[in-house]
Formats: structure tokens, sequence, C-alpha cells
């Protein structure tokens, strides 16, 4: 029988002290330690996906993208900003910023994404019950709204549900285990339009559970066979072992794997199935190994007056 995702999370490294801080320093500081990583690798997938989305609707517009479990507007600012996971840690992780109070911070902060070009690739709203970190990624502008209403205890308000009507994009990494169908069936519920759904979960937690509801609403799933996508590294001996325990009773293969202390995910991707079938998930996403490796810096020259420019990857 297969384990619960209440079981799962209890061999999981609980964290939930930085994600209810009143702003994302203690987030970037612990699950950097932890060489934490998927909103970079999972980046170039999913602005693969929203760019496949947009041209399948032929769309003049940025897609609404629900952010499930989105803490501190992470995806939002890898998104939307020429920023990464690994550029706003270094941020984050600074002397200078470390003496500051969360007011002054956010002050800043605010500054610093208005400072950066909108790449206009989506525009963000926020799902997590975590009220300090919707509060800060709203109010530093990365999301344009928030709902704390935790979906897997409560329905949503009437606000909420007005919220998520147009709706495009649900989006999550690492969230699927905090959340289950529950809070799914609700967004699924509130949305005008089937949604496309983009979700980056760990090994350990079986999404079959998920892709049934998904399917009442019309929504065919398929899961890229061909790539896995690093987390983070495990926290210790204990949540090793016992993700590997958990693993091995779901009969995954983890030697080359999780074996090698990095949880890995997989990526699913849910569409109404005639999306589906107009263009399968290998024929819109292309995973292109390398290209999140820290490269340092680009030099292209630039002939007209012999000068030298160099681009930030
Ligand atoms: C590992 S963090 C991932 C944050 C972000 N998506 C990222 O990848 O950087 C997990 C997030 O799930 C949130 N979460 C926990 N329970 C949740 C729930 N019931 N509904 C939505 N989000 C939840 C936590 O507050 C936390 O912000």
């Amino acid at each position: 029988m297969a384990l619960s995702f209440e079981a799962i999370n209890s061999s999981k490294a609980n964290f939930n002290d930085i994600y209810s801080m009143e702003d994302p320093r203690g987030y970037f500081s612990v699950l950097g330690a932890l060489d934490y990583m998927i909103p970079d690798i999972a980046a170039p997938i999913i602005r693969q996906v929203l760019a496949a989305r947009t041209r399948q609707y032929d769309s003049d517009r940025a897609p609404l993208v629900l952010d499930v479990g989105c803490s501190y507007g992470i995806n939002a600012a890898v998104h939307r900003f020429p920023v990464t996971f690994a550029v706003l840690r270094r941020r984050y992780t600074r002397r200078e910023v470390a003496r500051l109070s969360s007011a002054e911070l956010l002050r800043f902060d605010r500054s610093y994404y208005a400072s950066w070009p909108d790449v206009g690739i989506g525009k963000f709203i926020g799902l997590d019950p975590s009220a300090p970190a919707i509060a800060y990624a709203k109010k530093v502008g990365l999301i344009e709204a928030g709902i704390t209403t935790n979906l897997e205890e409560s329905d949503l308000t009437p606000a909420d549900s007005r919220l998520l009507e147009h709706t495009d994009v649900v989006l999550s990494t690492g969230a699927v285990g905090y959340v289950t169908d529950k809070t799914y069936r609700r967004i699924l519920g509130a949305v005008r339009r089937t949604p496309w759904i983009v979700s980056f979960v760990l090994r350990m937690f079986p999404y079959n559970s998920l892709t049934s509801v998904f399917a009442e609403h019309g929504l065919v799933t398929e899961r890229l066979a061909s790539a896995v996508f690093v987390q983070r590294r495990f926290r210790d001996i204990a949540e090793f072992d016992s993700t590997l325990q958990a693993l091995k009773e779901l009969g995954v293969q983890t030697d080359g794997a999780e074996s090698d202390g990095l949880l890995r995910a997989e990526l699913y991707l849910s569409r109404p199935a005639t999306d589906a079938w107009a263009a399968p998930i290998d024929d819109i996403v292309t995973v292109c190994s390398g290209l999140n490796r820290p490269v340092g810096t680009r030099y292209v020259r630039v002939a007209e007056d012999e000068a030298e420019v160099a681009l930030e990857q």
C-alpha cells in the first residue's frame, strides 16, 4: 500500500520555522546551505512551458500564474526578473544585509526588484499559508496578490475564489507533499478555464493521487520521462535513510540518484486533452544539461568600436 503524504513528510526535514519569518533571510540561509536549487533548475523548463501555452492559445498577454507554495515569491522573482535563487541567496546572506531590520530589508528589496526590467513571462499570484511570506512577496512587488488560506484545511473565501478565476497556469516547486489533491481540487473548482498545471515533485510523493483529481476536470497528465531534477541535499543522515527507505517501498530505483545524496524531483505537466494531443510534452520541453552551471562571465566582442562587452549569464 502506498504511504500517505503525511507519513512521507515525517521522514522529511521540517523547515516550518524558516517559512514563516518576516523576511526571506532565514529561508535563503538554511535552504541555501542545503544547495536548494529547484527554482533555478526548473526555470528553463517552466519558461518553455509558459511559452508553449502562450503559443497554443495565440495569446497576446502574459499568462496569469498561480504559484502554489510560493513562499517569499521565489518563482515570481526568478521568472519576472534576471535573478536566480543562487543570486538571491548571495544577497540575503551578505553581512551588510544580515544587520538590517526586516522593515529596512523590505524597503531595499522593493527598490531592488523595481530596478530590474520585468521580463514579462507571466503575472504571478501566490498561495501559501505563511502570512508573513505572502505579505513580503506582495510588498516588494513580486506577486500581484496572495492567498493565505490553507486549502488543505479550509475552503477558499469568496475573495480567494475571485483571485483564482482567471488563472492560466498553476505552478509548484518544492510544494507537493505539503499540498495534496485537496488543495488542487479547490483551485480547480475556482478557475473559469481549465489551467495548465506544471509541478516539480520529489520522487517519494506519488503524484497519481493528484492526477486522478486533474482527470476529473478533463486534464491529461504527462511526466517528462527523460529527465530528473535535483532539488537539494539531504539535511542529515536520518532524512537520507528514511527517504531512501520510502523510495524503496515505492519501488523507485535510487542507485546513482538519491543514494548519491541529492533529492530528485520529476516534472509533470497536466493540460486539457486537446492541448496535450496538439503538442506532447517531449515536443515543448527540451532539457539542456549544463544550462544552470555557473559559467561566469560571457564575453562578446562588439566589432564596431573594438570594445569588449561582458555579459553576465
Ligand atoms: C520548500 S518551500 C518551496 C517554496 C518555493 N516554491 C521554492 O521552491 O523556493 C515549501 C513552501 O510550501 C509552503 N506550504 C506549506 N504548506 C502549504 C499549504 N498547505 N499550501 C500551500 N503552501 C504550503 C510553505 O509555507 C513553504 O513556503
